[in-house]
């Protein structure tokens, strides 16, 4: 049975990667910083699915993140068949404003990790001749976004890191693809404090279910929904200037301060 390896399992888009990559009958390596999370959810997928289900705790901000999980694979004699890279976070403000150590671990789980694990598990799907690598990229990524400099810098990174991949290994037995989400209902708007700039969500289960099909028929990269895929195909990127000017109109309002909580009521 094929064995996929999740990353940022224990909530949002990965936890939905988890239920669909059990559902389909893939053993699991779950991995993030929420051990309880990602123990409760590796005991349901392997009574729900009867899958084999492996929990790696992990910091990925820590810069030796990668190496660790690949030591634990490998005293566990684990060999991964599918690599979801979706682990990350955001940033969103003025930048001068943001906690340059929250940008600093933005880097090292969206990108740093990211590309280490690549490197870590690519190599033996080579050598097997069949693998692969989803790589959760953003709208975001399609352009330069004002007050999400950092954030939607690392997600082009991710966006252009898989193109070029999945161009090395074209006929290799070794598939790339690249996840562009708009808006989903997780933590994600909670975690940077923005919820309220953005218009409307998506939930994680159609998301997840467009990045597997993708990932079934090898498509580059899957951007799901209307609204979502007009900003990826329609938006002009040049010139770049202009493109990141338009930008900032429309993520100014990401500025304004989160409306307080309306008390509850009796
Ligand atoms: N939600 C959206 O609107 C949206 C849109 C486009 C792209 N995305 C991308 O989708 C991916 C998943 O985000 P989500 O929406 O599911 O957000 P989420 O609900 O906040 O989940 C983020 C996941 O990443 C893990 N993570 C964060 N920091 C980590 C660290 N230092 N070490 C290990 N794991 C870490 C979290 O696990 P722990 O806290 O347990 O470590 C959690 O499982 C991200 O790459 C995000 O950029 C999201």
């Amino acid at each position: 049975m094929s064995l996929a390896l999740v990353t940022g399992a224990s909530f949002g888009l990965g936890a939905e990667f988890a239920d669909q990559l059990a559902a389909r009958g893939h053993d699991l390596v779950l991995v993030a910083r929420s051990r309880d999370r990602l123990e409760e959810t590796a005991e349901r997928l392997r009574t729900a699915h009867g899958v084999q289900t492996h929990v790696v705790p992990q910091d990925l901000a820590e810069p030796d993140a990668a190496d660790r999980v690949a030591h634990e694979l490998s005293a566990r004699g684990l060999t991964v068949d599918v690599l979801v890279n979706n682990a990350g976070l955001g940033t969103c403000g003025r930048f001068e404003e943001i906690d340059p150590r929250r940008e600093h671990d933005q880097v090292m789980v969206n990108v740093v990790a990211l590309v280490d694990l690549t490197h870590a598990l690519l190599p033996g799907m080579l050598a097997r001749g069949s693998g692969a690598v989803l790589n959760v990229s953003s709208v975001a990524g399609y352009q330069p976004s004002p007050y999400f400099a950092v954030y939607s810098a690392t997600k082009t990174f991710v966006l252009n890191f898989s193109l070029a991949l999945r161009e090395e290994y074209r006929g290799r037995g070794i598939t790339v693809t690249a996840l562009c989400p708009g808006p989903v209902e997780t933590r994600f708007f909670d975690t940077i404090g923005r919820r309220a700039a953005v218009g409307s969500f998506t939930t994680p289960e159609p998301v997840v279910r467009a990045a597997l099909r993708a990932l079934d028929r090898d498509r580059a990269y899957v951007t799901p929904g209307l609204s979502n895929q007009v900003v990826a195909h329609l938006t002009p990127r040049r010139p770049r200037t202009l493109v990141a000017a338009i930008t900032k109109r429309i993520t100014r309002p990401a500025l304004e301060p989160e409306p307080a909580a309306q008390p509850a009521t009796t």
